[in-house]
């Protein structure tokens, strides 16, 4: 069947207003196309590619309450590292996936249809592992979601922790995931960094590197992961994520790396309500806001991307879903805001993200790629971002995911 979709303010493309979806296929995308058997109407709204969420803890979400006052730490990193092993041995395959439905349905309910969710490794029975393997196919019809084989506790700082994130590349991980700032020394950390990229290269898989998430300048394993993946021609496979003590390096530093990683094509990930809350801790006044150097990155045209990171968990109590209010904090934390940057700041959750996850040949609105889109409440980027809108509905191949009502008033609101 036939499906036009009409009158649509079509994000980053001025020129077409009507798409036309045959068998889940975005088959023609213009002006004045020819009749569809069906025919709806957008209303003039904003139709952009779905959200990308592309860093997420499917295992963690909702853990918080589930772990009760024990859970309410201070709210360090660490700590929540360290509180984490005991509930980890409660995990059963039903109640992982329990949890994560719930984390998935925020998301996907706000417009999400791509997550990628670090899974923690570091456990010899790979039940949170397992469980996210089973909700990947189950759920594929809805939400794309990728797994990186994340070592939580360390590849080093944990027994066997390497060998863990092996097995579960062969189990049908994505992403070799690691957390090199968390390992006993600096050395350790080094080490973990050169066998993220080689388990990569020998299981053919993506990379994805919790790092330096710490406000500690000297922290600077993106230094080594950068190194080595422009090396190997790896970059645009790759992506640091966090990099807080990149946004406390020194200047000179700093803009040679970038340099080097406009070089290698690496990926970058903010999480930026997470390390907002999380970063600056140890500080007393001024705070650090705990964001890597997102503007920078911006004006150099190295590519990064807002993420959600965590919801209800032992990082972190807030969290929702919605990547717009990710998108309205992390353009307040990194300043960007003139009219060219809002033109473009809805890039930071969905094709930046999509470069990222390595999706960027199938994501987007053109001819011959699968029909997924949302539809915001508002016409204009600008008014879109200013009002923090909702999506009004979320199409995957060709089909409503959900539509939401505009609000009908009972009292006029307009003079
Ligand atoms: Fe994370």
């Amino acid at each position: 069947m036939k499906k036009k979709f009409v009158n649509a303010k079509i994000y980053r493309n001025d020129s077409a207003a009507e798409i036309m979806v045959e068998d889940g296929q975005i088959t023609q995308i213009g002006t004045n196309l020819p009749k569809g058997e069906e025919e709806i109407d957008l209303k003039g709204k904003l139709v952009m590619p779905p959200y990308v969420d592309p860093h997420l803890h499917l295992d963690y979400v909702y853990t918080l309450t589930e772990l009760g006052q024990e859970g309410a730490g201070s709210g360090t990193l660490f700590e929540a590292i360290e509180l984490w092993p005991k509930f980890k041995e409660t995990l059963t395959v039903e109640s992982v996936k329990r949890l994560a439905m719930k984390g998935i349905k925020d998301e996907v309910s706000q417009g999400v249809q791509h997550i990628r969710t670090h899974i923690d490794v570091t456990d010899p029975n790979f039940t949170a592992l397992k469980a996210m393997l089973e909700m990947k196919e189950e759920l594929k019809d809805i939400v794309d979601i990728q797994i990186v084989a994340f070592p939580q506790e360390g590849m080093y700082m944990y027994k066997g922790g390497r060998d863990l994130v092996e097995e579960a590349l062969k189990m049908g991980a994505d992403i070799v995931g690691g957390i090199p700032h968390y390992e006993p020394a600096r050395e350790f950390g080094e080490k973990s960094v050169h066998d993220i990229v080689e388990l990569a290269l020998k299981y053919d898989k993506l990379i994805d590197v919790h790092c330096d998430e710490t406000d500690d300048p000297h922290s600077r394993f993106l230094e080594l992961l950068n190194a080595l993946v422009y090396m190997e021609d790896y970059g645009s496979r790759s992506t640091a994520s966090h990099t807080c003590s990149f946004g406390s390096a020194d200047d000179s530093y700093a803009f040679r790396m970038m340099d080097i990683f406009k070089k290698s094509n690496l990926n970058f990930i903010s999480c930026p309500t997470e390390n907002a809350y999380l970063q600056g801790r140890q500080d007393t006044y001024p705070k650090r806001r705990g964001l890597t150097r997102v503007k920078e990155f911006i004006e150099s045209g190295i590519n990064v991307a807002f993420a959600q990171d965590s919801i209800n968990d032992p990082w972190y109590p807030m969290g929702n879903g919605n990547m717009m209010n990710i998108l309205d904090n992390g353009i307040h934390l990194a300043q960007i805001m003139s009219p060219e940057e809002v033109e473009t700041n809805f890039d930071l959750i969905t094709y930046n993200g999509a470069r990222c996850l390595n999706i960027q040949d199938s994501y987007g609105l053109e001819v011959g790629k699968q029909a997924n889109f949302i539809v915001l409440d508002e016409s204009s980027v600008y008014e879109a971002i200013r009002k923090r809108v909702d999506v009004l509905a979320s199409v995957r191949n060709g089909n409503f995911l959900f539509r939401r009502r505009e609000p009908e008033y009972e009292i006029p609101l307009e003079l």
